[in-house]
């Protein structure tokens, strides 16, 4: 598969993924958390989709699509190695759905760059949470769950914070 149809499938991946998730916490009281503001096109989504939830964005390098700039106090800015712990410190364990978007696209790169992200994200998650990620993330608080019809297994990954 080429690149371009392998980057195709990830954002049709994507778009399903944040609806599936959109759904299923619908009930759930608790924040959204978009780690990786990029573009901005996720953010865009998440906030069309659940325009009833605040929606907490982390990012290093701010420079999305203009039209995707979160409002500033929702926008944390630094590396998330540290404003993700820092963030937790008052909103541990408040989280209804954080979606991971930060993979480089390497897999095994992402295991060793980002080894700090599991931890911060079962921190931030609450009790039963879902948790989308483009890489797998392993902890013991965060359990796989099956992936919306459509998903190829692999190609996104969901996880239920463990009560
Ligand atoms: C794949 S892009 C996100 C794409 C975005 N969700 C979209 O739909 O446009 C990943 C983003 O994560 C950010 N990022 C990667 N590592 C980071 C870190 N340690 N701290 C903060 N931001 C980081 C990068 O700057 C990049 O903008």
């Amino acid at each position: 598969m080429s690149r371009l149809d392998s980057f195709i499938r990830r954002l049709e991946a994507q778009r399903r993924m944040l609806d599936w998730a959109a759904a299923e916490i619908a009930g759930h009281p608790g924040l959204v958390l978009e780690l990786g503001l990029g573009n901005g096109r996720t953010y865009d989504h998440l906030r069309e989709i659940l325009p009833e939830r605040d929606i907490h964005v982390f990012e290093r390098d701010v420079s999305p699509n203009p039209s995707s700039m979160p409002p500033a106090d929702r926008l944390v800015v630094g590396d998330m190695s540290e404003t993700l712990p820092a963030f937790a410190t008052h909103h541990g364990g408040s989280a209804a759905l954080i979606h991971a978007d930060v993979t480089t696209g390497v897999p095994e790169r992402d295991r060793v760059l980002f080894a700090w992200l599991p931890a911060s994200v079962a921190a931030l998650a609450a009790p039963g949470a879902l948790v989308l990620s483009g890489w797998d993330l392993a902890h013991e608080a965060l359990t796989p769950v099956s992936l919306p019809e459509g998903v190829p297994p692999g190609r996104y990954f969901a996880y239920r914070r463990v009560p």
